[in-house]
């Protein structure tokens, strides 16, 4: 495998766990993972609620705690947002950004993802970018356009260095929390058109490629299981998994952790 590109498991914990469940979970990742070696980078995203108890829960482990939505703004009269300001103090890494459930019951659109893209990096939090068709647009032949689309909006205004930071997750909406895993060899494609769109967004006419684009992780997510993750490692364009429901219990994440550690392995550099 030529990437040198890092690894990273990512768990989505929705609107899942409360107080006391969340710390029991984190630990059981914290403990399994304690001591290591060739470990993909790990990140646990619980509901805002969980995030001061997980991340006391993970410290000193090699697993980071992100958030699963943020607004873009700093402060103000926004009741019931977050803000970027808040996860940093609470020691959140990591925040995702456009998923599809936000896009889709929660009004989020191309502009705001790409609000809270800027706003992310301004924080120095790790983005996790979100772009995915909804089975009608596969059904449709729009796949391609509808990534082509998300991916270089997400993207407006944002400087070519910030491409050292962010990631993407490819989510085919259909897929999530489905049962209905995307074949690897189709989510591979799509991973790599992600990267190529990135490329483009920031190649000048017929000048050098972006260089930076081809370091940037996309993982894989929808229906992400332990006996399906394998095949999707073992694939040159997925960089790793963006996982929602084999995240809520800990030998399911732990085995996901194990695959990660398999492609760090091939790819000395990566983790
Ligand atoms: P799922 O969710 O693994 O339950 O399909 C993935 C996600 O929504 O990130």
């Amino acid at each position: 495998m030529s990437t040198q590109r890092k690894t990273i498991i990512a768990g989505n914990w929705k609107m899942n766990k409360t107080m006391g469940e969340g710390k029991d979970l984190v630990s059981a990742i914290a403990a399994a993972t304690k001591g290591k070696a060739d470990l993909p980078e790990v990140v646990v995203c619980p509901p805002f609620t969980l995030i001061h108890e997980v991340a006391e829960a993970a410290k000193g482990s090699a697993v980071k705690v992100g958030a699963q939505n943020m607004d873009y703004r700093d402060e103000g009269a926004y009741t019931g947002e977050i803000s970027p300001v808040m996860l940093t103090k609470l020691g959140v890494t990591h925040v995702i950004i456009g998923h599809s459930e936000r896009r889709q019951f929660f009004g989020e659109t191309n502009g705001t993802v790409n609000l809270r893209l800027k706003a992310a990096l301004k924080h120095n939090l790790v983005p996790i970018v979100c772009v995915g068709e909804t089975l009608d647009e596969r059904e449709e032949g729009l796949t391609d356009a509808v990534i082509r689309r998300q991916t270089a909006a997400s993207l407006a205004d944002i400087d070519e260095t910030d491409l050292e930071t962010i990631v993407y997750a490819y989510e085919p909406v259909w897929a999530i929390g489905t049962g209905k895993t995307c074949e690897a060899a189709e989510a591979d494609r799509v991973c790599a058109l992600i990267r190529a769109t990135v490329n483009e967004f920031y190649s000048k006419g017929e000048g050098p490629k972006s260089s930076a684009a081809d370091q940037i992780p996309v993982l894989y997510g929808g229906s992400v299981k332990p006996s399906n993750i394998a095949e999707q490692l073992a694939l040159p364009n997925i960089d790793g998994s963006l996982v929602g429901g084999a995240s809520l219990t800990a030998p399911d994440f732990v085995a996901l952790i194990e695959a990660g550690s398999k492609r760090v392995k091939l790819t000395p550099s990566g983790a």
